[in-house]
C-alpha cells in the first residue's frame, strides 16, 4: 500500500512514520509536510534513506501540491495529521488555523475524491482529531463519541470544522473515512511550546515554569507511542464512517503533573533543596477561554478493537524525560530566533 501521512515531520506524525516503517515494512510511506515551525525533518533522520520512505514537501493550503503528491506516488490511503496544533498560537493567529485545519482538510478530501474517483470507497482516510472538540467538562463525566461538539478555542473549532467535513464527505460521497479524537499526548519529538517539553526544557535551563491560572485545569495524558498503536489499529480495523475516542484514562491537574515532573527531573538532574525544579514554578495569567477539564471514555476502542495503552504513565514519562535530556541538541536546534520571539510574545 502507498500510504500518505500528512504532518509526518511533526510530533505525533514523526512518531507514526517511525512506527509504520517498523511495523509495516511492505508499505510505502509518503510524508507530506509543509515544514512549518513545528515540522522537523531531523525527527526522521534515521529513516530518510529507507527505500519505502519518501518525503514530499507540500502545503495542504495548495490543492495542486496535494494533487501532485497523489499522482507522483499513486497514493492509496491517507492518515491525516497535518494541522496547526497549539491552542495558544490559535488565540494569537486564528487565520492560520482556519487555512490549514479547515481549508487544508477540504483540499485533501477533494483531491482524494477526484483521484480515487469510482474507487473512493476502497481507499481509506483516517482523520486524526482531538478531544478538545467536545469542549470542557465539569468535575465528573467523560467524553463519549456521542458527546455533542462544543469547541471553545480557535484551534478546537477549526478541528471540529474539519471533523464535520470528513463526516459529510463520507455521508454524501461514500468516502471511506474514520476519525479519531485523542487526549493530550506526550513523548519524544514534541515541540517545546507544549506544557511537558516546555517544562523539561525550562528546568534544564533554570528558567521559570509558567503555570496558567490556578493550575487546577485537568488533562488526560497518553504516551505518543500508545496513540500511534491506536491509530494503526483504527486504520486497519475501524468501521467506515465511525469515530473512536482515544485516551489514557490518566487525568492530572496541571499543577500536580508539573510538581510530579519536577520531582522526577530533580532525580535525573541531581538537584534538591533551594536548587529543586519546583522552585521554578511560577503562576502566570490564565489562557483566555481555558477549558477546565478533559477526560476520554475510551470504552469503544477498547471493547470493539481491543486497544488499550501499553505504557503506564511512569514508564512513558521516564522515557520522555530521558529522551529530552539525551537530545539537548534537538531542543537547542529548534529553540532559536523564532521560538524565542514566540516565547517572549506569549510569556513576556
Ligand atoms: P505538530 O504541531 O507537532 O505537527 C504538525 C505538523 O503538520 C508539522 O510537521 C507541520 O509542519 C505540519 N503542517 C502544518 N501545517 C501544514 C500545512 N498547511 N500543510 C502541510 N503540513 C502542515 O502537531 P501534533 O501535536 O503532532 O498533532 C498532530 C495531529 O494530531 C493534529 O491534527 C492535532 O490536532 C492532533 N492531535 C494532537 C494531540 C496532541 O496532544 N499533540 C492530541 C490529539 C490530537
Ligand atoms: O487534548 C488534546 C490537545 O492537547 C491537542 O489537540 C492539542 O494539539 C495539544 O496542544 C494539547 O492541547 P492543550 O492546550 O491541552 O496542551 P498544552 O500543552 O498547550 O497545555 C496543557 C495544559 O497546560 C493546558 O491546561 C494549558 C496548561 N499550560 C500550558 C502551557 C504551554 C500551562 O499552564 N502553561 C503553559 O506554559
Amino acid at each position: 500500500m502507498n500510504l500518505m501521512i500528512t504532518g509526518g515531520a511533526g510530533f505525533i506524525g514523526a512518531n507514526l512514520v517511525l512506527h509504520w516503517l517498523r511495523h509495516h515494512p511492505d508499505d510505502l510511506v509518503v510524508n507530506f509536510d509543509a515544514l512549518t515551525y513545528a515540522g522537523n525533518l531531523g525527527n526522521l533522520e534515521d529513516v530518510k534513506e529507507l527505500p519505502n520512505y519518501r518525503f514530499f514537501h507540500g502545503d495542504l493550503r495548495n490543492a495542486l501540491e496535494i494533487s501532485k503528491a497523489f499522482s507522483e506516488h499513486n497514493i492509496e490511503a491517507v492518515i491525516h495529521l497535518a494541522a496547526e496544533s497549539h491552542v495558544d498560537r490559535s488565540i494569537h493567529v486564528p487565520a492560520d488555523f482556519i487555512e490549514t485545519n479547515v481549508t487544508g482538510t477540504f483540499n485533501l478530501l477533494e483531491t482524494a475524491r477526484e483521484f480515487w474517483g469510482d474507487e473512493l470507497s476502497k481507499h481509506r482516510i483516517l482523520h486524526v482529531s482531538t478531544d478538545e472538540v467536545y469542549g470542557s467538562l465539569g468535575s465528573s463525566g467523560k467524553f463519549l463519541e456521542s458527546t455533542p461538539y462544543a469547541p471553545n478555542s480557535p484551534y478546537s473549532s477549526s478541528k471540529a470544522a474539519s471533523d464535520h467535513l470528513v463526516r459529510a464527505w463520507h455521508h454524501t460521497y461514500g468516502m471511506n473515512v474514520v476519525t479519531t479524537n485523542c487526549s493530550n499526548n506526550y513523548g519524544p519529538y514534541q515541540f517545546p511550546e507544549k506544557l511537558l517539553p516546555l517544562l523539561i526544557n525550562n528546568c534544564t535551563q533554570n528558567l521559570p515554569i509558567p503555570v496558567y491560572g490556578d493550575g487546577e485545569n485537568i488533562r488526560d495524558w497518553l504516551f505518543v507511542e500508545d496513540h500511534c498503536e491506536a491509530l494503526d489499529c483504527v486504520f486497519h480495523e475501524g468501521d467506515t464512517g465511525e469515530t473512536y475516542n482515544i485516551g489514557g484514562c490518566n487525568e492530572w491537574s496541571n499543577i500536580d503533573i508539573v510538581r510530579y515532573l519536577c520531582r522526577e527531573l530533580d532525580k535525573e538532574l541531581n538537584r534538591s533543596g533551594a536548587d529543586s525544579c519546583e522552585n521554578l514554578i511560577t503562576f502566570v495569567k490564565d489562557r483566555p477561554g481555558h477549558d477546565r477539564r478533559y477526560a476520554i471514555d475510551a470504552g469503544k476502542i477498547k471493547n470493539t478493537l481491543n486497544w488499550t495503552p501499553r505504557h503506564t504513565f511512569e514508564e512513558g514519562l521516564t522515557k520522555t524525560i530521558r529522551w529530552y535530556i539525551d537530545h539537548q541538541d534537538w531542543v537547542s536546534n529548534i529553540t532559536t530566533g523564532t521560538y524565542r520571539d514566540y516565547y517572549k510574545h506569549q510569556y513576556g
